[in-house]
């Protein structure tokens, strides 16, 4: 009887989470053990932007993950709460939910739940820094009267639900919520709106989306301009043998411990290979690179146009010399700026809950 009632909750909740996809997009991949329920949701937002969650109250995931910049923090690299610099750029969170693989050059992290343990628990650099504290920090849980009746909502009829994995799947669930779509690409493109594009931007489409003259989609792929999974499916470079998931654009000197997934792999034809990341909202997350080493839009596609700046052995044969004039340049880059969500940096479904409380 009891496992009859608890079960008609469990179901009740999971019920109560709507995507609100815009007609024809695909759901993410949700965990078997990590079911969407608006209470989780709602408890992860509140985690994502709580700064107990770092060793001295300074950070939360939403310092580096900044919702107006589009989930990013506008620094080449980002710095840990204790100062330390990491030796990558923040990554945007929009869409991750449809990420196959996360963070730059990581083949082996695949889902939200494992990652957050990342800057949870990272000590070379510290972000957070919560090792060896993660008892005090849930302890801090415990005592808060909103957590205590969010926590009791999510996981109902547990004796103690303030668990470490608890906190990462309510954040994961968080996360995979921060969906946008609704750029003037979009309504240009699906949502029958033809002059939601300027005529520039239109030309940079073809640029962008042309084998000849600018050969990014090869790379930047579908909807999301970048390799997808989703319920039912997986959409990457068309091409494996050519591009791969991986990819060596001639961006840096490679130097450890930005590698790309050679940090992994140990392989020598790995060195300087990264994940092609998405390109939405791309205009609000500059510097730009896993190194934050272009500052610009213009720089990017500079560095494009050039055919990369740092030859290499492992170099992509995509990426080579384009003949792009300064009007074909420009024009790319309105294309690329019309990537931009504008009501997702302001959607209160992913704005800090804390914002003007004490905590
Ligand atoms: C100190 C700044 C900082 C903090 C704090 C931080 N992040 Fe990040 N985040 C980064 C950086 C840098 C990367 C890229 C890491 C890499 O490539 O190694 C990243 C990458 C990610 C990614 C991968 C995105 C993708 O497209 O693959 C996710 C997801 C993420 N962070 C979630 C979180 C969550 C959840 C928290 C809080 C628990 C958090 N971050 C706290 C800086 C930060
Ligand atoms: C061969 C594959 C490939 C092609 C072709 C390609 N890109 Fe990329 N792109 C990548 C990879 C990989 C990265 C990440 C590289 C890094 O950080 O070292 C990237 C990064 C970027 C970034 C920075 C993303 C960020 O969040 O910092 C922009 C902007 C970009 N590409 C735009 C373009 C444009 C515009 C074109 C066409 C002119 C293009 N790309 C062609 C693979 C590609």
């Amino acid at each position: 009887m009891k496992e009859a009632i608890l079960f008609v909750a469990v179901t009740a909740l999971a019920a109560d989470f709507e995507w609100n996809l815009p007609k024809g997009f695909p759901k993410p991949v949700v965990p078997a053990d990590n079911p969407m329920s608006a209470a989780k949701v709602e408890l992860g937002r509140y985690l994502f932007y709580d700064k107990r969650i770092s060793v001295n109250g300074k950070q939360s995931c939403g310092s580096c993950h900044r919702q107006e910049l589009a989930f990013t923090d506008g620094l080449a690299r980002a710095a840990g709460t204790t100062g330390e610099l990491h030796p990558r750029s923040s990554m945007s969170l929009v869409n991750v939910a449809y990420a196959p693989t996360l963070t730059w050059a990581n083949p082996t992290l695949t889902s939200l739940e494992e990652q957050a343990l990342g800057p949870l628990l990272n000590t070379a650099p510290v972000e957070l820094g919560l090792k060896g504290r993660e008892e005090v920090f849930l302890g801090e849980l415990r005592r808060d009267p909103v957590y205590q009746q969010l926590f009791k909502k999510v996981y109902p009829g547990t004796a103690n639900p303030f668990t470490l994995g608890n906190v990462t799947k309510t954040l994961a669930a968080f996360e995979r919520t921060i969906i946008s779509m609704r750029s003037p690409y979009d309504r240009y493109r699906w949502g029958g709106e033809p002059d939601a594009l300027s005529p520039a931007a239109k030309r940079g489409e073809l640029i962008f989306f042309s084998s000849e003259r600018g050969g990014c989609f090869q790379c930047h792929e579908g909807w999301n301009f970048s390799e997808i999974r989703y319920e039912g499916g997986h959409d990457g470079p068309d091409d494996r043998a050519m591009t791969g998931a991986f990819l060596n654009t001639g961006v840096s000197h490679y130097a450890a411990p930005n590698r790309g997934i050679y940090e992994f792999t140990g392989q020598p034809q790995d060195i300087g290979k990264f994940r092609a990341p998405t390109l939405r909202n791309i205009e609000l997350t500059a510097p730009y690179m896993h190194d934050g080493s272009m500052a610009t839009l213009e720089d990017v596609i500079a560095h494009y146009a050039a055919g990369g700046k740092y030859p290499h052995a492992n170099q992509s044969k995509v990426i080579r010399p384009l003949q792009l004039s300064q009007q074909d340049r420009r024009d790319l880059i309105e294309f690329l700026k019309s990537l931009t969500d504008r009501d997702m940096l302001r959607d209160p479904r992913w704005s800090d809950p804390w914002a003007g409380k004490p905590h």
